[in-house]
């Protein structure tokens, strides 16, 4: 097993709060994703699998079920656009191209330098100051696109 003991440590004392032991496996999947790099690798699924007694189909079909967890490695920073109606109206779908323009990533994808992963998302709950993007957790808002430019070339 190739997790690192400090998780499976965690791991332990999280499946002692549930009666059965599998009831755990979606906080698991959250804190490997968390400390392993951003996305939960083929040997973190097996791992997991090991660890909860399942199969790692079963370990894969919850994580693929679910869009906050990520099956391939992104970039440094994951900008997360929102493309439902509120800010589709107010221009979420020319900012969505712009982002894509400035980072060089596709939707879905990572840009070839590695620093951004750019992704669509549903209603992030600013719908009143749409459009938004969400960059590494931290909203940003009525945005247009020198605006997104601006903080997307601040990223470090
Ligand atoms: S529609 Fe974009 S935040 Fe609600």
């Amino acid at each position: 097993m190739a997790l690192p003991q400090t998780l499976i440590d965690e791991f332990n004392t999280l499946v002692s709060h549930y009666p059965e032991r599998r009831a755990g496996l979606i906080p698991a999947l959250h804190r490997c994703q968390e400390e392993l790099g951003g996305w939960l690798s083929p040997q973190t699924i097996e791992d997991l699998a090991a660890f909860f007694g399942l199969e790692p189909v079963e370990v894969f079909g919850v994580a693929t079920f679910y869009p906050m967890f990520r099956l391939t490695p992104r970039g440094k920073h994951l900008v997360s656009v929102c493309h439902n109606i509120s800010c589709t109206l107010r221009g979420g779908e020319e900012l969505l191209t712009h982002v894509c323009k400035v980072t060089g990533a596709p939707v879905g994808g990572t840009s070839p330098d590695g620093k951004f992963s750019v992704v669509r998302v549903e209603c992030q709950g600013a719908c009143a100051n749409a459009p938004m993007f969400d960059l590494d957790g931290v909203y940003h808002e009525d945005l247009d696109p020198s605006k997104a430019e601006k903080i997307l070339r601040s990223a470090p």
